[in-house]
């Protein structure tokens, strides 16, 4: 029996058209379905406009797609205006007939009459303007007021559902925002997503702690695979940004090459040095250098920023675009436990995992410290949910030896790499940070209650050390 050959068979998947919107394509794997309807809902102000407009301008600017951006809520004007703050010159599109803005905010003179409401004119408005202007991306913002606008929803419901089909019919991508009330509640008002439920992406802005936090998470895409799960997202100077920390390939292999901590000492005790592009956790206290004359050769680089001034995914923009204007080798947070402060242990870690994966995309050492509450004594690095995600840790602790405050230093871990086990001194001098020998004569410096071991102690400690070994 002869089977037909399986190649040259039309494309049956669902095609993607990218966005454009940083790391939106990848949450999505690709983009928005190509000819279909997706529904953005979200409750007010978690950027359901600002996401269309986006999709609009990305499609203008990077892919020479025009659109139509048709609006039930916002004035044309306040469109432009609220665009222009993110440096999106629609005005220009739309003199350059790349973008049309389709009116549909109320009328304050006339509200039609329920029962005799239909969009028809609308839609033939919309129809037109699509073939006019060629465009292959339409916005309309929202779906919502339309209801609100109209009395009889279920008229409402009808028209827009004919309004659907006949985008569908016409082939256009298109995004539809839509209003929810609860952060986790129903997907939208006025049952929308019953007839617009093929792909829906969910916008979200949480308090959580005192801070609020935004997220994204793309609920369905018929018919083809995307990522699942909340991703937080930031609006900033150009827009959204979303960070799809999945996506990030953590797992990759970390170089060979070696960095000099700048501390030869220390540099023996990892082995000739931290890798390339490797994470560093320095857990405990102080660490101490003089960087002015490094920020006067243009060599360095200092942002202060309070943790408390802005959300984490705000200050991981913040950092990422430094990084990429700058292309530091090095960068250092000192500290990482103060951004911790009034935040989740979920949004802390995916912060971590947003600096660190993209530290090491970008092949960028990465020095971080963390204030541990322990003064002095006992401290555990497992606690801080972050140790796992670091290459190597630090650990730094004052100890009190013979009625003195020293350092203690020890290379807890270190991936990849022999690495000395030894607790030892050290010292921050003038010259920077300075190691000594260690401790050998003490034991239980790091549980902060040193205890000096005598020759006869250590003798007879190793014996028992012998014992239980040749015992089992
Ligand atoms: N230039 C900007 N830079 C950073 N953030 C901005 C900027 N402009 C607006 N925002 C943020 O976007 C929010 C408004 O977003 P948007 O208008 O898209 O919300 P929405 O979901 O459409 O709300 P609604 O349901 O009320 O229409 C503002 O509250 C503000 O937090
Ligand atoms: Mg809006």
């Amino acid at each position: 029996m002869q089977f037909p050959p399986t190649s040259g068979q039309p494309q049956m998947q669902v095609q993607k058209l990218p966005t454009g919107i940083e790391g939106f394509d990848d949450v999505c794997q690709g983009g928005l379905p190509i000819g279909r309807s997706t529904l953005i809902s979200g409750t007010s102000g978690t950027g359901k406009t600002v996401f269309s407009l986006h999709f609009l301008h990305n499609g203008i600017k990077q892919f020479d797609e025009p659109g139509i951006f048709v609006t039930f809520e916002e004035s044309p004007l306040d469109i432009l205006r609220n665009a222009a703050s993110f440096g999106w010159n629609l005005q220009e599109m739309v003199e350059q007939d790349k973008l049309f803005i389709l009116d549909a905010s109320p009328d304050p003179d006339g509200q039609d009459v329920a029962g005799s409401f239909d969009l028809s004119g609308l839609i033939e408005r919309i129809n037109y303007a699509i073939r006019k202007y060629k465009a292959k991306r339409v916005a309309i913002d929202s779906i919502t007021a339309v209801f609100q606008q109209y009395d009889a929803v279920f008229v409402v419901r009808r028209e827009i559902f004919r309004l659907i089909a006949r985008l569908k019919e016409i082939g256009v991508t298109t995004v539809m925002t839509t209003e929810r009330i609860d952060e986790y509640g129903p997907i939208a008002r006025y049952g929308v997503e019953e007839f617009v439920s093929d792909n829906v992406v969910i916008l979200r802005n949480v308090l959580e702690g005192e801070r609020r936090r935004r997220t994204l998470e793309i609920l369905k895409l018929r018919g083809t695979t995307h990522m699942k799960g909340e991703f937080p997202f930031t609006m900033g100077t150009h827009g959204i940004s979303i960070f799809p920390l999945g996506a990030m390939r953590l797992t990759q292999r970390s170089s060979n090459v070696r960095v000099s901590s700048g501390v030869p000492r220390l540099d023996d005790m990892c082995g000739g040095g931290f890798f390339k592009d490797s994470i560093i956790l320095a857990n405990g206290t102080s660490w101490g250098i003089d960087f002015e004359q490094m920020e006067q050769d243009g060599l360095l680089k200092i942002i202060c920023a309070y943790p408390e001034s802005t959300g984490l995914e705000d200050h991981l923009q913040i950092i990422k675009t430094e990084i990429s204007q700058f292309k530091p080798s090095r960068m250092a947070i000192d500290s990482l436990s103060a951004l911790a402060r009034g935040v989740s242990h979920n949004a802390f870690r995916q912060f971590v995992i947003g600096v660190t994966g993209y530290a090491k995309q970008e092949e960028i050492a990465g020095f971080f410290t963390n204030t541990s509450e322990e003064f002095m004594g006992s401290q555990s690095i497992t606690d801080s949910h972050i140790s796992t995600i670091t290459d190597t840790i630090l650990l730094l602790q004052y100890v009190e030896i013979r009625g003195e405050m020293a350092r203690a230093l020890n290379v807890f871990k270190m991936r990849g790499s022999w690495h000395d086990k030894g607790i030892r001194e050290f010292v921050i001098t003038g010259n920077g940070p300075q190691i000594k020998d260690s401790f050998s004569n003490f034991e239980r410096i790091i549980s902060g209650v040193p205890h000096r071991v005598t020759t006869d102690e250590r003798s007879e400690l190793s014996r028992i050390a012998r014992g239980v070994s040749t015992e089992d």
